[in-house]
């Protein structure tokens, strides 16, 4: 399999104007999650744009059952590892739950730690005006934003559970108003979450920012996925997201052949020894 390279008009390195740029030009945004220096390489040198070290590596490497519990320190060790690794990708890194919802001071210095200890590009969070005013001061700051909308897994609490969100006219109208608020508060793309496809081609077309969909159709400026979802490192993964490899076939197949090999003493067999 050969490995795509980024349309020849995308830069050295992606900045945040870059996405804008791309969005006008019609082309499409890649990202994938990134959460080690390993995977980021490889994801950086096949010319995905964003590299975003999502809150979703509480579920994915820690096990955890929903976001929460993932804290700022642990963030920001994981963003260190991606944002050290890569040459061309923008990265891009959440702010976990509880780290910014407060005030707007509170995400200023949350995310200000996040890109002074980690070398990240821009941060993300979760919601749409009732954090309007923390995406500006921290835009007018120097501090890139990355929005949130449709299902945010922060507040599965609240939403009843992993939905599809924007179902209907109000809730539809809600979501517009919301991704116009980041907009405007200075948010250079914003995610859409499980929404109707229609829904958002709707907040595609009515944004200038690009939106990047999961779980939200073909007509986002972008996509992201989870990357162990994309490769098959689990044993499931979401309707929406497209298993692009069988890591989890191969890693069974290395481990058990290891073990054989281990138990029977085949390996290490001459070659893999030093003789003197
Ligand atoms: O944490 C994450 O991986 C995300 C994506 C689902 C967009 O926020």
């Amino acid at each position: 399999m050969t490995s795509t390279t980024p349309p020849a008009a995308t830069p050295k390195r992606v900045r945040v104007h870059h996405l804008r740029e791309a969005k006008e030009r019609g082309e499409r945004i890649t990202m994938l999650t990134a959460y080690d220096a390993l995977t980021a390489q490889i994801f950086d040198e096949v010319g995905t744009d964003v590299l975003l070290v999502g809150d979703s590596l509480a579920n994915t490497f820690y096990g955890h059952r929903d976001t929460l519990p993932i804290t700022l320190d642990e963030m920001i060790h994981h963003a260190r590892a991606v944002a050290g690794a890569v040459h061309r990708a923008l990265v891009v890194a959440d702010l976990p739950f509880g780290s910014y919802e407060a005030s707007p001071l509170i995400a200023h210095a949350s995310s200000v730690r996040m890109l002074k200890e980690s070398g990240a590009h821009a941060v993300k969070f979760e919601g749409g005006r009732r954090v309007a005013e923390h995406v500006h001061l921290l835009t007018s700051t120097g501090i890139p934003v990355m929005g949130h909308l449709g299902f945010t897994p922060q507040s599965e609490n609240v939403l009843g559970g992993k939905r599809v969100q924007g179902r209907g006219e109000e809730a539809a109208e809600a979501l517009c108003a919301d991704a116009l608020a980041l907009q405007e508060a200075g948010a250079f793309a914003i995610v859409l979450e499980m929404v109707p496809a229609p829904l958002a081609a709707r907040v595609t077309e009515i944004l200038a920012v690009p939106t990047i969909g999961i779980g939200a159709g073909p007509h986002c400026d972008g996509q992201v996925l989870v990357w162990p979802d994309m490769a098959g490192l689990g044993d499931w993964s979401p309707r929406f997201a497209k298993r692009y490899g069988q890591l989890r076939t191969a890693l069974i197949d290395a481990a058990s052949a290891y073990n054989d090999e281990v138990r029977s003493g085949e390996f290490p067999g001459p070659e893999h020894s030093f003789a003197e």
